[in-house]
Formats: structure tokens, sequence, C-alpha cells
């Protein structure tokens, strides 16, 4: 079945017939009948058109005037989705519209809504629009008052964008009320308003020109605490700000609030910001290392749009990435800086490869910046935020670090204020550097991953090295054929003793400060001046989002493991012997053979495992394994999960039979004697003692087991506990049982940490996990209407169970299905996000894949879907 609303496109963006220089907005709340009047200056942007059209979503018109006057019955239609006022003034007017909202059943979560007792909005992209009718696009830019109105006893506290202008009583009643106002001129899309009962902390911060600033974090009462490592990512953030990139913070304060009903992670509304309170709270007792990461990451990411995404905005949603894939950039760097950088670097490239390569891979591939949309909430991808941010990246490897700071800084001179295009912002990279960006422009507008097959021959006797460089783009949908695109390959030529052998020139490419770039088809760059055979190590760091294929032999690869000065590449090389081995197996298994233990290459893992001079952090992520969805990938074609799963695990069997006595010696070193504490490093020791953990318990060696047992009794963390719990529940381990079930007793009251059980319960690779899930649907701290309860259970089952949800018998998809079209009458968007699970079903052997489309085709035959779960399964299916 076809979408059946019209699609939006790139090429018909017209500017707006009006723009909106101020809104007033006046809020009387109530659960079920919120009145919302607003006053808009309109004036006219275009010539001759009469009429004025704003757009609404499920709204209920109460009354309109124009300059004062009540517009008489002829003079405007109203819709549920739009206003229309007929033959408006050619001067700039005055237009006062109120409508009538119910955010009590408002379950999109889209608008004014309501979450526990408390009111928030959330408006991007285009939720403004459910709150009062307007010209609900991000290049209309206007400066927002907002006046809030509220029963004292249920709304306390009362919050809008910008700076607190007024509040008090409302003399003779129960109500009170506030004024904020915002200076700043924003699309209706960064409008927030929170009210409610809320605890909070609050802190200060003086920005580097000076200006004394409020900082505040909201929650639910009784977690404040929770808040604290929020707080001080936060003023982390701002300095960082200021010295990466010189910008400094703008309001007299900065608020976030924690909520725990929401479609995504954070919103930046000005000065507002709007968490998943799953992206704030975090402690040492409830939170892991990876959730204190993700907190701070995710505070960076919302504080870092001030400056890209507020002040400088998008002209259309078609350039979401210039905000999006810039400050996802932004909050990476970050990060880096604040943790160990090669080891952010590969926890960033793993995200990338497990969701955007699939993306790029399949039915759903589009542009950073598409072309085309029907429903822009479907937008919110990996391409657009992760492959997005590899391009900013790329631009940076190419102007390098200079030349890149001084685009960024002529991009926020020339258009603070503004909203824009990508050609505006790589315009400002042109004119910075005089860099030419015309070919690197395609890495907005060309979807798929380019393939990359490098080739490499030694002359001893001339001392030349010649590298073939071949690129190629696979055919994605709506783009049969590619052109070649600006790849810059960072590399080196590792000479016998791990260090890199120096050339004297190189030739057929350009190839500057150990960065190749590739900008043609074919290309062979010769080295001159050699010294002996090297080792190319290419792609260092991840340089560009390429698949990369390079006949390196076995013994290359362990010799990079061992000793390449990239530190990214030495993981790189892990993960390629350890991909080529477990696809070679997955296929011995289909085929019934067997397949020889390769032992040099455990052994080199186990040495690397043991060297002290490396970080923890990195030596955990040598030891993890590609998952099963990698090696899924990585084979592309009638995949089989459960022979993927059978072949991971014959090989993680032999590694813990050879290696699984140093890993022990390993893991009993790094028990920790001193208190616990947040900081990388020691979240790095407990890391590699979960990895090595991981590894020794899939023998079912029996001191292995009594460790992760005791492991999870005595942790005093989640990290430890969870970690412990979470290696039970994958291997799966019987002990697992009665360890869940105390889990669940210990935190059945804690809706964060209860999700955790919720998602180790929906991971666990055995057939009855499906009765299982289908069980605690039933659980008292389940609700099937709140996100975060949703995507533990079901979207961990989805995404996170290969062999349970691509059940042989088809019950896994059937299953998905039948939730999905029930919850897509609640909430749209993340029906859509959960349907994306589906997106690799071509790639199934026939059986699995049959019944893939069954159900998908089912869910295409209901009638009444929403556009969100309309374009997904159009898309998937076309
Ligand atoms: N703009 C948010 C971010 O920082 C994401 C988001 C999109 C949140 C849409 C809510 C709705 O990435
Ligand atoms: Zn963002």
């Amino acid at each position: 079945m076809a979408s059946e609303t019209a699609p939006v496109r790139l090429v018909d963006y017209r500017v707006p017939d009006f723009l909106i220089d101020t809104v007033e907005l006046d809020f009387h709340l109530d659960p079920k009948a919120t009145q919302v009047k607003s006053r808009l200056a309109v004036r006219p942007n275009t010539e001759g058109v009469a009429d004025l059209t704003l757009v609404g979503d499920e709204l209920k018109l109460v009354s309109v005037t124009l300059d004062g006057k009540p517009l008489e019955a002829g003079a405007y239609n109203a819709t549920s989705d739009s206003l229309v006022i007929r033959n408006v003034p050619s001067a700039p007017f005055t237009l006062e519209v109120e409508v009538e909202i119910d955010p009590s059943t408002n379950t999109k979560l889209m608008g004014l809504y309501r979450t526990g007792a408390a009111y928030c909005t959330q408006c991007e992209a285009e939720g403004f629009r459910r709150i009062t009718y307007f010209l609900d696009r991000p290049d209309v830019l206007a400066v927002y008052t907002t006046r809030i109105e509220a029963l004292k006893a249920e709304a306390p506290v009362l919050l809008a964008n910008g700076n607190p202008q007024q509040s008090g009583d409302i003399p003779g009643t129960d109500r009170h009320f506030a004024i904020w106002h915002d200076p700043f001129p924003k699309p209706s899309y960064l409008f927030a308003l929170v009210a409610g009962d809320l605890g909070v902390i609050t802190d200060r911060f003086t920005t580097m020109s000076g200006r004394d600033v409020e900082l505040r974090i909201y929650c639910e009462h009784g977690k404040e605490e929770r808040c604290a490592y929020a707080m001080n990512a936060l003023k982390r953030s701002m300095r960082w700000d200021e010295t990466a990139f010189g910008r400094e913070y703008d309001l007299d304060i900065f608020v976030i609030v924690a909520v725990s009903d929401f479609n995504m992670g954070a919103m930046e509304n000005k000065g507002l910001n709007v968490f998943n309170d799953k992206y704030v709270l975090a402690d040492p007792d409830t939170a892991t290392d990876t959730d204190f990461a993700n907190v701070e990451g995710v505070i960076a990411h919302e504080y870092f749009h001030n400056w890209t995404g507020n002040r400088i905005t998008c002209r259309d949603w078609f350039q979401l990435c210039l905000k999006e894939g810039l400050t996802v950039f932004r909050d990476q760097e970050f990060s880096s800086d604040m943790r160990s950088r090669p080891v952010k670097r590969i926890a960033d490239v793993r995200t990338l490869q497990a969701r955007q390569f699939p993306e790029d891979a399949g039915p759903l591939a589009h542009p950073v910046r598409p072309e085309i949309y029907y429903e822009i909430n479907n937008f919110y991808t990996a391409t657009v935020y992760e492959k997005g941010a590899e391009i900013v990246r790329m631009l940076k490897t190419i102007l390098g670090e200079d030349g890149f700071r001084k685009g960024m800084d002529l991009y926020f001179d020339r258009h603070d204020g503004q909203a824009v295009t990508i050609e505006d912002f790589l315009s400002a990279f042109h004119d910075a550097t005089g860099v030419d960006l015309a070919q690197f422009h395609l890495w907005y507008s060309q979807s798929g991953t380019p393939e990359v097959v490098a080739r490499g021959s030694y002359d001893p006797k001339q001392k030349t090295y010649s590298l073939s460089l071949k690129q190629n783009c696979p055919p994605t949908p709506g783009q049969t054929t590619k052109k070649p695109m600006h790849i810059p390959l960072r590399f080196g030529l590792v000479g016998p003793n791990g260090d890199d052998l120096s050339f004297s020139d190189a030739t057929g490419a350009r190839v500057e400060d150990n960065v190749i770039h590739l900008t043609e088809a074919e290309q062979t760059v010769v080295f001159s001046g050699v010294s002996s055979l090297p080792v190319p190590s290419l792609i260092r760091g991840f340089s560009a989002p390429v698949r990369l294929s390079v006949d390196l032999s076995p013994s290359d690869l362990l010799f990079l493991l061992r000793t390449d000065s990239d530190p990214f590449n030495r993981w790189q090389a892990a993960q390629t012997f350890a991909i080529r081995d477990l696809v070679a197996r997955t296929g011995a298994k289909v085929r019934g053979e067997a397949l020889d233990t390769n032992e040099p290459f455990i052994d080199a893992l186990g040495e690397v495992a043991e060297a002290d001079a490396l970080e923890p952090a990195f030596r955990a992520q040598i030891l993890q394994l590609p998952g099963e969805a990698d090696i899924a990938r990585e084979i592309g074609r009638n995949v089989d999960p459960d022979a993927i799963a059978r072949a991971r695990a014959e090989l993680r069997i032999s590694m813990a039979g050879r290696i699984g006595g140093r890993l022990a010696v390993l893991f009993d070193s790094l028990q920790s004697k001193t208190a616990f504490s947040t900081d990388a490093a020691s979240a790095g020791r407990r890391a590699l003692a979960n990895a090595a953990l991981d590894l020794m318990v899939a023998n079912r060696d029996r001191a292995a087991i009594e460790r992760v047992v005791a492991r999870y009794r005595n942790a005093d963390n989640m990290t430890d506990r969870l970690g412990a719990l979470s290696i039970m529940a994958h291997a799966p381990l019987d002990e697992r049982l009665p360890a869940l079930a105390d889990f669940e007793e210990r935190y059945r009251n804690d809706p964060l940490v209860l999700d955790k059980w919720f998602a180790l319960e929906a991971s666990v690779p055995a057939p009855e996990t499906l009765d299982r899930v289908r069980a605690l649907m039933e659980h008292p701290a389940f609700s099937p209407s709140n996100p975060n309860r949703i995507r533990a259970l079901i979207g961990s089952f989805a995404s996170g169970n290969q062999t349970q949800f691509n059940r042989a018998d088809g019950a896994g998809y059937d299953f998905l299905i039948d939730f999905l079209r029930d919850l897509d009458r609640r909430n749209p968007q993340t029906t859509a996000r959960l349907l994306i699970s589906f997106r690799s079903w071509r790639a199934l052997e026939t059986g699995r894949r049959n019944r893939a489309e069954a159900a998908l085709k089912r869910l295409d035959a209901v009638g009444n879907l929403s556009t969100d779960a309309r374009d997904i399964v159009a898309r998937m299916l076309a």
C-alpha cells in the first residue's frame, strides 16, 4: 500500500509568505482543557499573497481576532489542522488566536502532554502545531514571551524558555503565574513549557566574559541527588565549548528538566532542555559506567545545540544534519577530551557500524541530507546523526585543526541568528580556507557506504611501495549510480619494528600529513624511498565512514594488532581477524563442517589483554568479539542467525579453553580495593574485568561461573552488578534465574533500573524468551505507553536478541507486528522506531525472509496506520 500523504521535497522549498516577529503566549493549564492564547506580530514576506495559512494538529479553535477585531465567519476557515485567514492586510498586523487542548489524552508525546503529574512539551519537529496554529517551520524566527498560569498546588514550578521576568499569585484564587521572555529569535520547534511539582538542584556558572548564569536541574521529588553528575557534566560542557569553540552561554539561566515519558533522548529547547530522565539520573548504585558516559554525552550534546542548532538553526527539515551531525561531532569531541580519545573513537565506530551501516545497506538508506520525506519524524536516523558527524570529522581531517576552527568561527559569525543550509555551512569553510569542497559535498547527497579496496605491492629494488585504491558506492533506493567521493584516508606504512616507515615522495594522489586524498574511482599511490616491505595501516582512526577491504594476511593483522602506533587500527585489526574467522566458521556450521581454532589469534588477544602499558578500557574493547549482528552484516545475504550464534559460541569456547586461565589471573588482579569512583580509569578497569569474565564463562568453567555469581552478589556498584548479571543472561547460565529474580526484587520500585532487567530478560538467547517477554508485559512495572519501558522490553527483544527475534517459525516477527499495530494508535513515533528492527529482513535466509515479509505485509494491510508507520513499512517493502 502506498503512502497516502504527499511527500515534501527539498526542491520545492520556498521562503515563507509571512514572518512572525513576536509571539506572546498565555497558557491556562488544566489537565483536560488547557486554554492557549497566542498573540502574533505577523508581517508579509512575499508580494501579493492574500491568505495567511497557519498549520495546526488536533486543535480546537475558540476565537480569533485581527488587529483587535473579531473575525467574521467568512473571513477565516478553521479545521483541526489549519487556520486560514482570508485577505489579510499587506502591512504588519496582529493576530490573536485562542485554542483549547487536552494534554491528558496526548499519548503521542508531541505538543503539550502529561508526564507523571507534570505538564511538559515537545515541539521538534512539528509539535508546536499541536499547541497553537502557527507557521510551524524552522525558518520563521520569533521572539517569544510566555505566560503560564496554573493551580499553585498542582504546579508550583512554572518554566518556559529564556529568562524569568515576573511571577506571583493571582489574588483571590488558588492559582499563580509566571512570565518568561526569550530575547533570542527562535523557530517554534525550540519552544518549551514545563509545569508541575518537581524537585530541583541548583548551581552557578561564570562564563568566559564574566556573565553569571544560574543552573537548575529539575526532577521527580526524591531523585535530586541523582542529578549531581549531570550538573557536573553541564558545567564541564559549558567550559569546554568556550575553550574548544569560543562559544559561551547567552541567557541568565539554563534549566534542564528530567521527565519519565519521552520519545527520544533529550531536547535542546532554548534555555530549557527537556530530558528523558534516563540521561540525567545517575549514581553508582543505579547507573553503570556506560550510563554515566551517556549522561555526560547527552548533557553536552543538548547544551552544544545552543550554538549549533539554536543560535544558528536549519532553514528546513532537510537540513537536519546541519545541527545534528555537527552537534554529535561536538559531543564526541567533548567526551574524547573528558575520557580516552581512542576508546571513545572505538565506541563511536562500533555504534556507526552497528546502526548506520545496516541502514545504508538496506531499504531505509537515505542521504545524510535527504531530498524527500513523507514523515520528518522518521529522519532522526543514524545516517543523519552519526554519518552526519563523520562528515564533519572528515572536514576537519581535510582542513586541519586550524582550517576547521577558522571555518567554524566564520560560520558562527556569519550566520548567527539565521536559519541556514548545508551549502551555507560548507561555504563558510571554503571561504575561510580557500579549499574547494565541491566534491566533498557529495557526502551529503549520495547515500550508501562507499567500499574501498586497497592492494599493495613492494619493489625492493626500487624501494617503492605502490598502493592501488579503488572506491565504489553500491546502489541505494533512488540512486543507482554514484560519483567518486573525496575520501580522506589517514594511513601509515608500518615497518618491521612497528614504527612507521618514512617515504621521500608520493605520487598518484595528494598525500599530506599522513592522509591520502582519494578522489577518483581508481588511483595508485606510489611511495618512493621506502626502505623495506611495509604493512599498510589504512583508515587510521576511522578517518572515513567506508568499508575497507585490504589484502592483509592473518600474520599482517596480528602484526598490526601487536604493534600499530594507531590504537584504533590495533582494535580494527583484531576485529577484522575475528570477523573473517566468524564468517568462515558460520559457513562451516551451515555446511556441517568443522573449522580449526586459530591459536595465534587467541594468544595475541590474551597478550593485549594483559599488556599493562595499554589502558584497561582499550584492552576491554580488544577482548570484545564482533556481535551476532556484526557478523550478519558482514555475511550480507542468506543470513542464518542460528548458525552465526553457534559459530560465535564456538570461538568463545575455544578462547575460554585456551586463555581462560590467564584471563582469570587478570580478572582477579583487577578487583578494586579502593572506594568506588566514576572516573574513566576506574571505569576502564571494571570494563576489562567484565570483558575477561564474559569470555571465561564461555566454556562453563566452574571456577569462572563461581566468580560471576560472586561478582553479582558482592557488587557495590551497578556496573559490576549488571555486568555480572548480563554475562549470566547472555551465556545463558542457569545461575541467571535466581540472580534475575533477585535483581527484580531489589529494584522493583526503580523504573529506570528495572528497565535494565527488562532488557536483559528480553535478550536471553533461549527459546523460552518470547513467552517470557509476553509474560513480562503483565509485570506491574511495565507500561505499554511509556517509551522507556517499551524500548527496554520490546526494543531489546527485537534489536538485541538475534536468534529469538529471528526465530525460524516467525513468532518473533508476528509478536512485534501485533504489538506495534496496537502501539501505533497511541504513539506513532515510537512505533516507527521499533519497526526499524526489520530493516535487514531481505538479507535473511529464505524461510525467515518469507516470514518477515508476511509479517510486514500484514501491518501494511492495516487501514489506519499513522504516517510514521506507513512510511517505514512502505519503504521497507518497496
Ligand atoms: N533534537 C534532539 C537532539 O538533540 C532530538 C529530538 C528530536 C528530540 C525530536 C525530540 C524530538 O538530538
Ligand atoms: Zn541533537
